[in-house]
This record gives structure tokens, C-alpha cells and sequence, in this order.
């Protein structure tokens, strides 16, 4: 029998590619989105590719009574929780928003999994979980800290799965992502920021389509391979298929009546610049990509990559699709060709 796995925040950016990677894997998908960051559209584009529309719950994870109706009305095999809001600058403007939002909504999906007994969590944690005075590459053991109420978002929340893996047998399984990019290769599903884009390539590709007029490149001074910013680009549909071993792996330890904690890294293990990202945008696209030098960014590092050898071995997962195939992926769904 198909096991019923709850996607929160499944409408939104990644959530909708994993409902995509989740049902083609097998399994059947339950979605629970508020829609603050997207829209009951993109159910519509998951029907495209999978020529069917998984159940939809609109409902905010903060709400217990709703959530509680959900839990009711499905025997949940696991969670794969996305949901949470993800703005650095705006979590800095209004912590107790993301506090809210995201570590009180997490302890009631948390609350409801316990009262339901339904034990396998895989979380979408971040590399923002780290601290700025680590070496590279950052592994799993590398020291955590945060500097902003979005990442200490993540960090509350991993710290309180540990708890819940040692006090309520709760398998869960914190996937630290590095930079997500790009999009499903249907073109139908990817990432649509509302507004001024915060990321670096979707920012780039609006330029590309000409609906901004520059990127700014924030430093040029860094000691890296030509002075800006170097990041672990992640392609989305690589990101994806590691929940999908991530979940197997909790399937694997089911027998296990004790908890587990194992906060995973999902990078590729190398880095790219911001201006080499420019430079294949320009490649990949055919278009010209104006770009200013401007200043630092408050808070940014000069380079940041993943140590992906925990993940290779624990969950049998690497990535394989490359920045320039993430870029493409990425500029089909928003230019529509
Ligand atoms: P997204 O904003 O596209 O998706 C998040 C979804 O959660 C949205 O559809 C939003 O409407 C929903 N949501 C937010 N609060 C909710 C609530 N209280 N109840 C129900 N639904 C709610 O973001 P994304 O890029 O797909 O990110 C998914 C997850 O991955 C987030 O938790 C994010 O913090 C994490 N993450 C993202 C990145 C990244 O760069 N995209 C990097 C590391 C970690
Ligand atoms: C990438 C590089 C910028 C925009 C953020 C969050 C992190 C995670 C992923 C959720 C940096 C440079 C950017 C621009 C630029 N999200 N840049 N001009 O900062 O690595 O990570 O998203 O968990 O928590 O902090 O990603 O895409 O903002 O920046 O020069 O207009 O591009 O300085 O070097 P970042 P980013």
C-alpha cells in the first residue's frame, strides 16, 4: 500500500518539486500550505506534470485546530516539514514574525506528529545554521551559531527535534541546505519571488529578462577567485531527490523504537563566484547580464561550500546536476521558453 506523506509548505518553491519527486517515487503526497509565499496556481502546474492534483489543505501550521484536522483525517506515514518563512533581511525587521511563524508553527506540527505518533520528520534546515568562524568545507561537525532571527529559526528548531529524539522517539532528519537554484525541467514549477528577488540568481535572470536594469555585486574585495561572493549553488532537482533519501533512510531505521537526530549537509561541495554565475547566465541565456560593483552586504561571508561526504555515506545521496544545467532549468521557467 502507498505510504500518505504530509509536505507542508508544499505549494512553495522546493515543497513543489518534492510533491512532484514524492508521488513519482511512489508516494502519495498531503499538502499543507497558507499560501503566504505562493499561490494555488502552482497546484495547478503540479497537476501538468503528474496529470493529477494531490490533496491541498490550506492551513497555517500555527493553527493547532486546523492542523489537528488534517492529522485526523490522514494516517501520516511522515512529514516532510518546508514550511517557514525565509527572508534574512525581513527577519531581522521583525523577529518575532519569524519566531512565530516558524519555531512556534514547527513545535505544533512537532505536538500533532507526537499525539498522532507519526515519528519520521525529514526538516529543511539551512547552512545559515553555521558559524561565520568555521574552515571550509563545512561539515556536520563544524561549530553552529547564527547572526539573524531567520537562521535562529533553524537552529531553535533542530535543537528542538534533538529533544524530541531523545524525549518523544521522534527519527527526524534536518537536511542543511546550501544555495538552492533552477527549476523542474517541465518548466511548470520553480521559483517565483514575490517582489525584489533576495538570491543571487533569480535576481541575475531578472535582469536577463530585462525586467531590472543591473545586479549588484556586493564586494569585490574578498579573497576568492576574483573577489566576490563564492557559494555551494544546490540544483533544486538534486535537492529534491536527497529527501527522497533522506526519507528512506528514516524508513530503513524503523524498526529502531528509540529517536534519532542526523542533521545532513546538501551541497555539491564546490563553490561559484558571484561573477561566474553572471558569466554562464550570459552563456545559458543568450542575454547580456549588466552588473554594478557596489559594497559588501552586511552580514555576508566571502565563501561558503558544503563538506558532502557525511551525505554521500549516511544517506547514499550526491548531487549531480551542474550550476549551468540549475541556471538553464532556472531561466526556462522564467522566461517561458
Ligand atoms: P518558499 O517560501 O517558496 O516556500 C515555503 C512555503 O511555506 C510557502 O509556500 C509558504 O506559503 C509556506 N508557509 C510559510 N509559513 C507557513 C505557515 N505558517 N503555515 C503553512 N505554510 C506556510 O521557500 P522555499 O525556498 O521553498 O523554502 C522551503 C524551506 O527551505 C523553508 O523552510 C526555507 O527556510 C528552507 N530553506 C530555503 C533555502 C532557499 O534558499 N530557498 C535555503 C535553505 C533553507
Ligand atoms: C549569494 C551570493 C551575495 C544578491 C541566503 C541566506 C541563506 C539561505 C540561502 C535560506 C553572495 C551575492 C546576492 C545580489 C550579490 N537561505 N549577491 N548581489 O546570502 O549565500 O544565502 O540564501 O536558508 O540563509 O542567507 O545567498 O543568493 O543572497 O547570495 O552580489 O543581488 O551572491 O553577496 O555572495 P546567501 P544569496
Amino acid at each position: 500500500m502507498k505510504k500518505t506523506i504530509l509536505i507542508t509548505g508544499g505549494t512553495g518553491y522546493i515543497g513543489s518539486h518534492a510533491v512532484v519527486a514524492f508521488e513519482q517515487a511512489g508516494y502519495t503526497t498531503v499538502i499543507v500550505d497558507n499560501l503566504s509565499n505562493s499561490s494555488e496556481q502552482v497546484l495547478s502546474k503540479i497537476g501538468k506534470i503528474l496529470g493529477y492534483i494531490p490533496d491541498f489543505h490550506k492551513a497555517d501550521i500555527c493553527d493547532t485546530k486546523a492542523l489537528d484536522e488534517v492529522f485526523s483525517k490522514h494516517g501520516f506515514d511522515g512529514v516532510i516539514h518546508f514550511a517557514g518563512l525565509k527572508a534574512v533581511g525581513e527577519s531581522c525587521e521583525k523577529p518575532f514574525l519569524y519566531y512565530g511563524n516558524n519555531i512556534l508553527g514547527s513545535i505544533n506540527l512537532f505536538e500533532a506528529m507526537v499525539r498522532y505518533k507519526v515519528r519520521r520528520i525529514v526538516f529543511s534546515s539551512s547552512a545559515t545554521v553555521y558559524s561565520s568562524d568555521n574552515t571550509l568545507p563545512l561539515t556536520e561537525s563544524s561549530k553552529l551559531g547564527t547572526t539573524n532571527p531567520y537562521g535562529t529559526s533553524k537552529l531553535v528548531i533542530e535543537n528542538v527535534l534533538q529533544d524530541l529524539s531523545l524525549h518523544a522517539s521522534l527519527q527526524a532528519l534536518p537536511l542543511r541546505y546550501f544555495n538552492p537554484i533552477g527549476a523542474h525541467p517541465s518548466g511548470h514549477i520553480g521559483e517565483k519571488p514575490n517582489g525584489v528577488p533576495n538570491n543571487l540568481l533569480p535576481y541575475i535572470l531578472d535582469v536577463a529578462l530585462g525586467k531590472r536594469e543591473k545586479v549588484r555585486v556586493f564586494g569585490d574585495d574578498y579573497p576568492t577567485i576574483d573577489g566576490t561572493g563564492v557559494r555551494d549553488y544546490i540544483d533544486v532537482n538534486d535537492l529534491v531527490d536527497a529527501h527522497i533519501a533522506a526519507y528512506r533512510k528514516l524508513e530503513e531505521i524503523s524498526g529502531d523504537t528509540n529517536g534519532s537526530f542526523t542533521p545532513v549537509n546538501i551541497g555539491t561541495g564546490r563553490g561559484t563566484s558571484v561573477l561566474e554565475m553572471i558569466r554562464m547566465t550570459e552563456e545559458a541565456t543568450g542575454k547580456k547580464v549588466a552588473f554594478e560593483k557596489v559594497g559588501r552586504r552586511s552580514g555576508d561571508l566571502a565563501e561558503v561550500y558544503a563538506g558532502v561526504d557525511f551525505a554521500k555515506e549516511f544517506l547514499g545521496w550526491e548531487s549531480e546536476k551542474t550550476v549551468k544545467e540549475g541556471i538553464e532549468s532556472g531561466w526556462k521557467f522564467i522566461s517561458g521558453v
